[in-house]
């Protein structure tokens, strides 16, 4: 299984908890991800993209959107456009929705889902935690 596949299916763990830890995690399909510290809550704007490059050659994007974080893969899995410079509906009462600065496309960014057809290509979406300011995001391969 590909790495993207692996990935895709960890969606649905994308949001923030209060959980200290920087230790390897199961994951489903019996991977592991290891937590990385990444950023620091108050380095992070309301409804902004936040691009970064990590270690292990991860690049992720961050967005704290109603008081919660979430960590998606940092390319349009459409024709890679950045999604640093893509804008986030943000409605309360739901997973945020981001939008694909090129063509418009929605991401869901809970599950990674696209949601307006013709759609084939979801997003990677990656679980997030929080220890004090620092935002640790789990991330596969990672030691
Ligand atoms: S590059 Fe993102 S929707 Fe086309």
């Amino acid at each position: 299984m590909g790495i993207m596949k692996r990935l895709i299916g960890w969606g649905r763990r994308a949001r923030m908890t209060a959980v200290v830890g920087a230790v390897p995690t199961a994951a489903p399909g019996n991977s592991e991800v290891t937590f990385v510290r990444c950023a620091r809550v108050s380095d992070l704007h309301a409804g902004e993209v936040k691009q970064l490059r990590l270690r292990g050659g991860h690049e992720i994007a961050l967005a704290l959107v109603n008081g919660v974080i979430w960590a998606v893969e940092a390319y349009c899995p459409h024709e890679g456009w950045p999604f640093k410079w893509s804008e986030i509906d943000g409605e309360e009462g739901r997973a945020p929705h981001l939008l694909c600065g090129r063509h418009g496309w929605r991401f869901c960014m809970d599950t990674g889902d696209v949601l307006d057809p013709p759609s084939f290509d979801r997003m990677a979406v990656y679980p997030v935690r929080v220890d004090g300011d620092d935002v640790l995001v789990g991330l596969p391969g990672v030691m």
